[in-house]
This record gives structure tokens, sequence and C-alpha cells, in this order.
């Protein structure tokens, strides 16, 4: 299964997926290409260093979220991708990629969804005071983190949680789930 991954800031995720398929935890699966929409964000450097393929861009350039879509439909067309992963990519996907690549869109969020969608949810829930967070993976419709869960582990909050404590904890489910369900999907088993 070829994947493309979509990134825009650090790409621990990215790594983790890459570092799964180097150990061979995961088999079958190939990252072909990482999209960023930051030229400059580690992600892009860590693709390099592995000689993956980067596509970037600067959303800003185009005239509309189509047009730098069609532009990233072509490349992953190209390069015959079966799956999209976004890790970490902090746009919402319009109805190019979306129509294109139905059902073929992962996505991998730190809360347990439907609690605390949207951009820091790290934060959301340490603000909230809930004691028990987590990780979804679920795949991408035209919503913000809204689509059908595919799975999610959860991480418990403990009192003298810090910030720092919990990202550690998430990232370190992230890391592990993401890969778990790629290569469920790699497998053709039913996940949802
Ligand atoms: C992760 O927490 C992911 O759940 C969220 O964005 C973050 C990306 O982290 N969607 P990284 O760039 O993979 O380190």
């Amino acid at each position: 299964m070829k994947i493309a991954v979509f990134a825009s800031g650090t790409g621990s995720n990215f790594a983790a997926i890459i570092e799964s398929i180097k150990s061979k935890k995961i088999n079958n699966v190939e990252v072909v290409l990482l999209v960023s929409d930051r030229p400059d964000a580690l992600a892009v450097r860590t693709a390099i260093n592995e000689s993956i393929p980067v596509f970037t861009f600067t959303a800003k350039d185009y005239p509309n979220k189509q047009a730098y879509e069609e532009e990233i439909l072509e490349k992953v067309t190209q390069l015959e991708v079966d799956f999209i992963v976004l890790a970490g990519y902090m746009r919402l996907l319009g109805h190019v990629l979306l129509h294109a690549f139905d059902r073929k869109i992962i996505n991998v969020h730190p809360s347990l969804l439907p609690a605390f969608a949207g951009k820091d949810a790290i934060g959301q829930a340490l603000d909230y005071g809930v004691k028990v967070t987590g990780v979804t993976v679920h795949f991408v419709d035209e919503g913000m983190d809204t689509g059908p869960i595919i799975d999610q582990r959860a991480v418990t909050i403990d009192p003298k949680e810090t910030r720092e404590t919990l990202i550690k904890k998430i990232q370190e489910q992230e890391h592990k789930l993401l890969p778990e369900v790629i290569q469920r999907l790699a497998n053709k088993e039913a996940v949802k």
C-alpha cells in the first residue's frame, strides 16, 4: 500500500511511521510522498533525510484551496497513492481531495473524539479537567475532526500532570496507534 503523509509541523508521527516500516513492525506499506504546507517544517527535513519525495506549497500563493489541492491530486495520482495519512496537517481538506480519496484519508487527533476537536486538544483537556483523554484515528470528512472513528487509545491524566508530561504520554500512544491502523488498512481489514 502506497501512502502519502501530510504534515505541517514537527512530524513525529511521520517519523514513527517511517520507523515502523524500517523496523518491519509494519509491512507492505511504503511512504511515497510527504506533503507539507510549511516548506520549513521539520517533517520536510525528515523526508529529505529519508529520501522520501516532498511536495511543499504555500497556500497564499494560490487563488483558493481547490487550486492547490488540484496540484496535490496530480502528484498523488502520478505516484499511485492508495491512502492519505494526515499527521499534524493543520488545514481542513477540500472537496477535491475528499472526493478523489473517499474513505481513503485518515487523521490522528490527540483526544478521545468527539471530545476536544479542533486546535490544542491537549490544552482543552487540561483546562476542562478531565481525568482521561487519549488519541483517536479516524477517517476524514469535510468537518473538523468529525469523520468515522477507526480506533482510540485512552490516556489517564494524573493529578500532577503537566502539559509536557501529557504531550509525551499522548505522543507515545499516537506513535503506536497510527502505524497499527495503517497496517490494518494495508491488510484490507475491516476497520469500521
Ligand atoms: C499530533 O498530536 C496529532 O495528533 C495532531 O497534530 C500533532 C502532530 O504532531 N493532529 P507531529 O507533527 O506528528 O509531531
